[in-house]
């Protein structure tokens, strides 16, 4: 910042060029738009096409049918991705996750069934055991608790061949293991997917924000405690620039922060210090604050998920995955 090229008041008033709509436009140093959004969906593996998710205003479970809609429906809108994540019938749960690992599940039958419908929509796939388990944890647990890491690693290797293999263009480990990064691409080079992509959720935080999301994928009422072994301190920086160095490392082509507002300071903290794309995840509690909020009238919930985006990319963020998504291109394709 050269301030000395700033003129002091009266040559220099800031408020010339706010005056009038246009003079904003042209200035403006960020810009959204659909191409910048990634709309992540909760489906469900029953019949009812829709099920509204309480906590998420405006969110819905959505069956297969609907999930391809929901693909054809990201391409019109120029959405680019689609980041998926199941809710599986509690009975079949258990304490290992198997599901994760069924070639015929929920998950990759909507990839399949998304990707015939809408074959330039990336799907992203959830890497992680929690929607899975009956303890509600995203990995595997021994017998005082404690998610144990190499272990669940190598399930989880086996989660995201099973979904490359049935499609999926981007697997996303957000279970928070260490090495499972380095693990994952020596098993997708070794089985001839060299061209499925990793997006580490490299700096994933121990969060209250993720409560929503727990309740649409129902591992709210399974969860045993809490996630803090795993997953970052909310209390730390530097640490998740030690987390994304090594997932680069070890082989990630793109790194995301989450949750997504409340650290902004980490989204802009990874972009500049990385040179490789940091998605923000716009977790479902930011989503629920926003609408429960706007439904009582105390904000403009529409002005303030437009804001929401453009602070993401303001901060340095190449995309933001976001529940809004859709709202969103809707919105920026009327060319509000
Ligand atoms: C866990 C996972 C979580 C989310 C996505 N994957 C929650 C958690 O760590 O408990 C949260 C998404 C959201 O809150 O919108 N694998």
């Amino acid at each position: 910042m050269r301030s000395h090229f700033l003129q002091s008041f009266p040559s220099s008033r800031l408020r010339r060029l706010r005056q009038s709509s246009w003079i904003r436009s042209l200035t403006a140093e960020t810009q959204i738009s659909p191409a910048d959004l990634v709309w992540s969906i909760i489906i469900h593996d029953g019949n009812t096409p829709r099920i509204p998710v309480a906590a998420m205003p405006g969110v819905d479970r959505l069956n297969l049918d609907e999930a391809v809609k929901a693909a054809e429906r990201a391409e019109a809108l120029g959405i680019p991705a689609i980041a998926m994540f199941p809710h599986i019938h509690p009975d079949r749960k258990d304490e290992a996750g198997t599901e994760s690992l069924n070639p015929d599940g929920l998950v990759p039958r909507a990839i399949k069934a998304m990707k015939a419908a809408a074959p330039n929509v990336g799907i992203i796939c959830d890497v992680a055991l929690d929607p899975f388990t009956s303890h509600g944890h995203d990995g595997l647990i021994d017998e005082k608790g404690y998610v144990l890491n190499d272990e669940t690693t190598a399930v989880l290797v086996e989660q995201a061949l099973m979904q490359a293999r049935a499609g999926a263009d981007i697997v996303a480990p957000s279970d928070m293991m260490d090495g499972r990064v380095g693990a994952l691409r020596k098993a997708l080079e070794a089985q001839d997917l060299i061209n499925t992509m990793i997006l580490s959720y490299a700096a994933k935080y121990a969060s209250g924000f993720y409560g929503p999301y727990r309740e649409a994928i129902g591992s709210a009422t399974a969860l045993i405690g809490d996630k803090k072994t795993y997953q970052q301190d909310p209390a730390n920086s530097d640490e998740a620039l030690r987390e994304v160095a090594l997932d680069i490392q070890e082989g990630a082509d793109m790194v995301m922060v989450k949750p997504g507002l409340p650290y902004l300071d980490i989204v802009q903290r990874v972009s500049e210090t990385f040179a490789i794309p940091t998605l923000a995840f716009q977790v479902s509690g930011e989503y629920a604050m926003i609408q429960a909020a706007a439904q009582k009238g105390w904000i403009d919930g529409h002005r303030v998920m437009l804001e929401t985006i453009v602070s993401f990319k303001r901060a340095g963020a190449s995309g933001v995955v976001t529940y809004f998504a859709d709202r969103i291109a809707d919105t920026l394709s009327a060319g509000a």
